[in-house]
C-alpha cells in the first residue's frame, strides 16, 4: 500500500498510510491526518506538520532483500546517460528493485533481469506498491543473453559485469550506455580491461560518489560525524 502523508515531528518523521498513527509522542487520529491543512496534535499535545507523500517517501520504505543501490549512485546513472520518458532500459540484477523502480519512475520501459526467484518476489511487491506499470521483470540470467534490441541504457549491479559485454553490444543502440556498479576495484579493473578489447565500446569514465552531509546550526557548521562511507564505483561505457 502506498504511503499517503508524511508527518514531521520535532526530531523524527513518520509515514502514514491509513488509520491512527502511534508515535513515541502520542497517538494521532487518522481523520486528522487525512484532512490536515495546518499543524495537528497528538493526544499528548505534541505538534506535527503534515505533507503529501511522494515517490521518494515510498522508496524509503521499500522492502529490502540483497544490498540495494544508494540514491547518490542511482542519481549519477540518471544524470550521466541522458535517459528520459522515451527510453528503453535494462536493469540487472534487479534484487529488491531499488534501481529498477527509480529508473521506471522516469523512463518508458524497464526490463529487469533477475535469476533468483525469491528476490523477484520482493521486487514484484515493491514495484506494485509504487504503482509502476512499465516494468517487465524477467526470471533470467543476463550472462546468457539479452533479448531486447535498440536499448538506451543497460545498468548492471552484478559480480561479473564483463560477462554481459557481448550481449550488451547487440542490445544497445548506437550512443546507448552500459553502466556497471561494482563495490570493489578488481571488478572495475576486469570490466574496464574487457571493454578496452571491444572496438564497439568507448570507456567514458569511472567514478565514486561521496555524499558528505553537514550539520548546520546557526554559525556552528560542521560535517556530520557519521557519514556513509564507500558504496561502489560506477563505470560508464558508450556503444559506438
Ligand atoms: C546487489 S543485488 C542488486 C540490487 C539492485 N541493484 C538494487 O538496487 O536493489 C544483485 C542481484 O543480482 C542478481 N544476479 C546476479 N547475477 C545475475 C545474473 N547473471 N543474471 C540476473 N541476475 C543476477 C542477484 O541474484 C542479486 O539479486
Amino acid at each position: 500500500m502506498k504511503i499517503k502523508k508524511v508527518l514531521f515531528g520535532k526530531e523524527k518523521k513518520y509515514y502514514w498510510i491509513e488509520g491512527d498513527l502511534h508515535t513515541q509522542h502520542g497517538v494521532i487520529k487518522g481523520d486528522d491526518i487525512s484532512t490536515a491543512e495546518e499543524p495537528i496534535k497528538s493526544h499528548m499535545n505534541k505538534e506535527f506538520l503534515v505533507s503529501e507523500a511522494n515517490f521518494k517517501d515510498n522508496t524509503d520504505k521499500l522492502k529490502r532483500g540483497p544490498q540495494a543501490m544508494h540514491s547518490k549512485d542511482i542519481g549519477q546513472i540518471m544524470a550521466n546517460t541522458g535517459i528520459n520518458k522515451n527510453s528503453k532500459v535494462i536493469d540487472a540484477g534487479v534484487g529488491s528493485g531499488m534501481n529498477t523502480c527509480h529508473l521506471a519512475n522516469i523512463v518508458k520501459t524497464v526490463y529487469g533481469y533477475e535469476r533468483r526467484p525469491e528476490f523477484l518476489k520482493i521486487a514484484e511487491k515493491n514495484i506494485k506498491s509504487l504503482d509502476l506499470k512499465n516494468v517487465k521483470l524477467k526470471d533470467a540470467d543476463i550472462y546468457e543473453g539479452i533479448s531486447e534490441k535498440d536499448v538506451d541504457l543497460i545498468s548492471l549491479d552484478l559480480a561479473e559485469p564483463w560477462q554481459v559485454i557481448p550481449h550488451a553490444e547487440k542490445a544497445l543502440k548506437s550512443g546507448g550506455y552500459l553502466v556497471s556498479y561494482s563495490p570493489s576495484t578488481p571488478q572495475v579493473s576486469d570490466f574496464v580491461e574487457a571493454i578496452k578489447t571491444n572496438k564497439n565500446f568507448k570507456l567514458v569514465k569511472v567514478i565514486e560518489t561521496i555524499e558528505r552531509p553537514w550539520k548546520v546550526n546557526g554559525r556552528t557548521i560542521h560535517p556530520e560525524f557519521q557519514i556513509l562511507g564507500h558504496t561502489g564505483f560506477l563505470t560508464f561505457v558508450r556503444k559506438i
